[in-house]
């Protein structure tokens, strides 16, 4: 197999990050299991230990609800670098969780593993796959009953957190209606281990936490949540990455699954296709998010707009200006798909999701724009980030105007990137 420059280096950081079956996004800064990032870690693993990636995968689900959410954190083991932890959340589920979710990159991450595991002639794939694909259903039944109880077609967050993008300036206008007091102390770790102006402000974590006061009060109930929500934004990237994955799950289900399932997954496809086809906006070249308790579109201009790629096929028009968008946000850039574009009043070059390129979310635009015939675009973007890596190293993101590597350094799911993207370049 084919050996990239800084594979050793990547595959260092996964060993390193291991805490037994599954991987920490770093150590400190986040000292548990993440929903997403162990999804692309899986992707990462099966490039060269298929055991090893649904290990990632069957750790994770041992978090999932009996409601089906797989929540955005599985706290296996204690840690006191980390705020807010079970203590916080107070959920009751047999491991301590977070009562949140993140995006499902799970059904993704499974059709990898499952095909790795064919082409590697992997003993026991079948059953592993099976039961996997199962926690899969489950989990996007949740999204579609608790997160879609209107029927639009798209799946809201209740917490910027879900988003995986937890500043993002989408969030900003959403999130000022949300108080700023809480009942839990904060005591953020995070800027003990990360320079302050890299990371969210203050007051944002005041709201993040009075809405983790909230929900915890509605006792984590999915209808009461809907219904005390001060925060509920219909997200485009996170409808894309569950259509995506739905997708994968009908085509595990080809083999794999039952005739209901077959019919089960194409139903959710089917509306959830529909509903992310209605964000497009033509003057604006990119797809936007609904803002449910203002009843308005957000325009502020994030990579979220792009994720849809990964799950419609554009019609010609579309696609030409989506590239055309995308090539506009690159200009003078030195890497990737920046989170906020130079040209936008929000644009922070350094500071978490306000500007700063994340390996992950370029590789999702980047198979999205393949899908859609891109493929000079891809590769040149994939060819960008690559670079960073192997200078900056394999950091939590990056700086777009210099390639400057930002944040905690030695993440797991920049490893994984590295690896797949490496490949492709
Ligand atoms: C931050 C990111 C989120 C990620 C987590 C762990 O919260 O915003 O996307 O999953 O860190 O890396």
């Amino acid at each position: 197999m084919t050996m990239l420059p800084r594979e050793e280096a990547a595959r260092a950081i996964l060993a390193r990050n291991d805490r037994g079956g599954y991987t920490v996004p770093t150590d400190r800064l986040y000292p548990f299991q993440w929903n997403w990032d162990s999804a692309f870690v899986a992707i990462g693993f099966s490039l060269f230990d298929v055991d090893r990636a649904y290990r990632e995968l069957e750790r994770l689900t041992e978090g999932q609800w009996d409601d089906g959410m797989i929540p955005h954190i599985v706290f296996h083991a204690p840690s006191d670098t980390y705020f807010p932890g079970p203590d916080v959340w107070g959920t009751r589920h047999r491991v301590p969780t977070s009562g949140i979710t993140q995006p499902a990159v799970f059904g993704m991450a499974l059709r990898h593993v499952h095909e790795a595991a064919l082409a590697t002639g992997t003993a026991g794939a079948t059953e592993r796959t099976k039961a996997l694909f199962k926690a899969a259903l489950r989990s996007h039944r949740w999204w579609l009953n608790a997160r879609d109880p209107e029927g639009l077609g798209l799946v809201s967050i209740l917490h910027p957190w879900e988003s995986g993008s937890d500043n993002s300036p989408a969030w900003d206008e959403a999130l000022a209606r949300v108080p700023t007091t809480t009942t839990t102390t904060i005591r953020r770790k995070d800027t003990g281990h990360v320079d302050a102006s890299m990371r969210p402000r203050d007051e944002d974590y005041q709201r993040f936490i009075h809405l983790v006061d909230t929900y915890r009060d509605c006792g984590w109930n999915p209808e009461r949540q809907w219904a005390a929500a001060p925060f509920k934004v219909a997200d485009v990237q996170m409808t894309a990455i569950l259509a995506r994955s739905t997708a994968d799950l009908m085509h595990l289900a080809e083999t794999l699954g039952t005739d209901e399932e077959k019919a089960e997954l194409s139903r959710m496809h089917d509306r959830l296709r529909a509903g992310l086809a209605r964000r497009w906006r033509p003057d604006l070249s990119r797809f936007v998010n609904l803002d449910l308790i203002s009843g308005r579109d957000i325009e502020t201009p994030t990579q979220a707009g792009f994720i849809p790629l990964v799950a419609l096929a554009l019609d010609d028009g579309q696609r030409t200006a989506i590239v055309a968008e995308i090539e506009r946000w690159l200009a003078g850039m030195f890497a990737g798909v920046p989170s906020t574009p130079s040209f936008s009043p929000a644009f922070e070059p350094k500071r978490y999701w306000r500007g700063p390129v994340w390996a992950v979310i370029n590789w999702l635009i980047c198979d999205g724009l393949r899908l859609n015939g891109s493929e000079d675009l891809a590769r040149r973007i994939e060819q960008t980030i690559v670079q960073a890596i192997e200078s900056a190293g394999f950091c939590e993101y990056f700086d777009p105007t210099t390639g400057e590597g930002l944040g905690g350094d030695t993440f797991s799911w920049t490893a994984a990137a590295y690896m797949v993207l490496g490949r492709r370049t």
